[in-house]
């Protein structure tokens, strides 16, 4: 639908940009820190950054923050890192590790910056991930210790939390990017892990309005709308098959304490129902997030799986990408989408239907945690970054949340990702995503000194006129 006029952002519209704990703070090893899955990673493709050092923001916190501030941030999504708080996982607290986070979320409050807190981003502690990872029902009772541990420290601080990071890339893509709980979990039933979270997760919910009033909560998948490949109605089925497993089998259990329908035939089609114990039902129907927070990157399009059970098109094999399963769907390129430098769609159209979808479905408030361009960016000699393609990826994007706004979709904010540049799940550093410039290639660290990149100045200005510039 078009109209003559779209709905202004609300007033207390959060403007934000985003992180995650290991893919910009570095110091992996620094005062007291455990290693997690993802430090103890060694598959990286040659000439590909690990996290040691990523943007070295736990030594910059002040100095990035007080960028933020001048941006105008009025939002800052990131994730604490669980083994920094507790290095083993489920023993003892790292009085430095909760000290660090003290002084980031002191600062960017001093800054008039609202803290978004995620409990946990891809970054699960070594030692729980030894002691069976997320196929083990112990892993839940330690995750929940950990939020209790944050929402006593951070409770009188931090109004937004965010449970887990896309939980729903965790079960389809994390096996292969090691991201779920580390190569040596990998004979168990991703679903029976997944089942874990569900549960880890609504006890999180739970224990946070029980312990501190006010406090919001909710999860953060990754939601990607699915289209049908064609009218074909065999290809409808296959795009709803795929909505059902991609994105509502994780909302539907977070909002409405149970497994969507279609999913769990799926799950049940392939021998992958988890063991649900008694009492399961009953903690994840108690649990209610008060919003949706959700990245979205792209659209995905499918069509009827092929008879003879191949599956789609390879050069679509990317982490954000399915690439199809036998009998189920078979994915497609999009031929209305241009990709950006690393085969990813873009569909700012997309992002407008994913909102509708998902307030149709669930009817809370909704946050975006992540949206952006991964792009090669030039450090010019005189120490700025021409990144209009950035500005023209996020102006699209924030049209579309005006048309969703205006489609009556209550958003609650946008975080671009990434607040500054930081190292990518798969593609290092050179893979780009920041409104700041950290100075630093994959094989060398160079100054580590920032910069403001073309759309920093630009995004001050979003800010500022809360909308889009005129
Ligand atoms: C999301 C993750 O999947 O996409 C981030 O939450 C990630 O951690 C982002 O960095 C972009 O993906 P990539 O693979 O380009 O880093």
């Amino acid at each position: 639908m078009k109209y003559d006029t779209l709905h202004p952002f609300p007033p207390e519209f959060l403007w934000g940009a985003s992180t995650s704990g290991y893919q910009v703070e570095g110091a992996w090893d620094a005062d007291g820190k455990g290693p997690s899955i993802v430090d103890a990673r060694t598959d990286f493709p040659a000439g590909t950054a690990d996290y040691t050092v990523a943007s070295d923001h736990y030594h910059h916190a002040e100095e990035d923050v007080a960028l933020f501030g001048e941006l105008g941030l009025t939002a800052y999504r990131f994730s604490i890192q669980w083994s920094r708080v507790i290095p083993d996982g489920d023993g003892v607290v790292n009085p430095a590790g909760i000290a660090f986070y003290h002084r980031l979320i002191d600062a960017l409050v001093d800054q008039g910056i609202e803290p978004v807190v995620t409990l946990y981003h891809f970054d699960l502690p070594l030692a729980l991930a030894e002691k069976g990872g997320w196929g083990s029902r112990a892993t839940i009772d330690a995750f929940v210790r950990y939020a209790q541990v944050l929402y006593r420290e951070f409770g009188d601080k931090v109004r937004y939390w965010l449970t887990i990071n896309e939980q729903n890339m965790m079960v389809l893509y994390g096996q292969s990017l090691d991201i779920l709980d580390g190569p040596a979990n990998r004979g168990v039933n991703v679903y029976q892990k997944n089942h874990h979270m569900l549960l880890a997760q609504a006890r999180a919910m739970t224990l946070l309005h029980d312990t501190v009033p006010g406090a919001l909560i909710g999860p953060a998948p990754n939601i990607a709308y699915v289209y049908p490949a064609s009218p074909r109605p065999e290809d409808v089925i296959a795009a709803d098959d795929f909505n059902a497993i991609r994105n509502w089998l994780y909302l539907d259990v977070a909002v409405h304490g149970r497994y969507h329908p279609v999913a769990w035939a799926y799950l049940e089609a392939k021998g992958l129902t988890p063991v649900v114990e008694a009492g399961d039902d009953e903690i994840m129907a108690a649990a209610h997030p008060d919003f949706l927070a959700f990245n979205y990157y792209a659209t995905h399009t499918v069509a009827a799986p092929a008879p003879d059970g191949s599956v789609s098109d390879p050069s679509d094999m990317d982490q954000q990408i399915a690439v199809g399963e036998a009998g189920v769907f078979a994915a497609v390129s999009n031929p209305y989408l241009p990709k950006n430098a690393f085969g990813w769609e873009i569909d700012p159209v997309g992002f407008r239907m994913t909102f509708r979808a998902i307030y149709d479905r669930y009817h809370l408030p909704l946050l975006v945690t992540e949206n952006g361009l991964g792009a090669f960016d030039t450090l010019e000699p005189d120490g700025t970054v021409h990144d209009q393609y950035r500005i023209e990826y996020l102006a699209e994007h924030i049209e579309q949340i005006q048309w969703a706004i205006s489609d009556g979709v209550q958003v609650l904010g946008y975080c671009p990702w990434s607040a500054i540049d930081l190292v990518s799940t798969h593609q290092g550093v050179a893979k780009r995503y920041g409104f700041i410039y950290v100075d630093r290639t994959d094989d060398d660290l160079r100054s580590l000194s920032r910069h403001r990149k073309d759309s920093f100045a630009w995004y001050q200005k979003v800010i500022a006129s809360n909308g889009l510039p005129g």
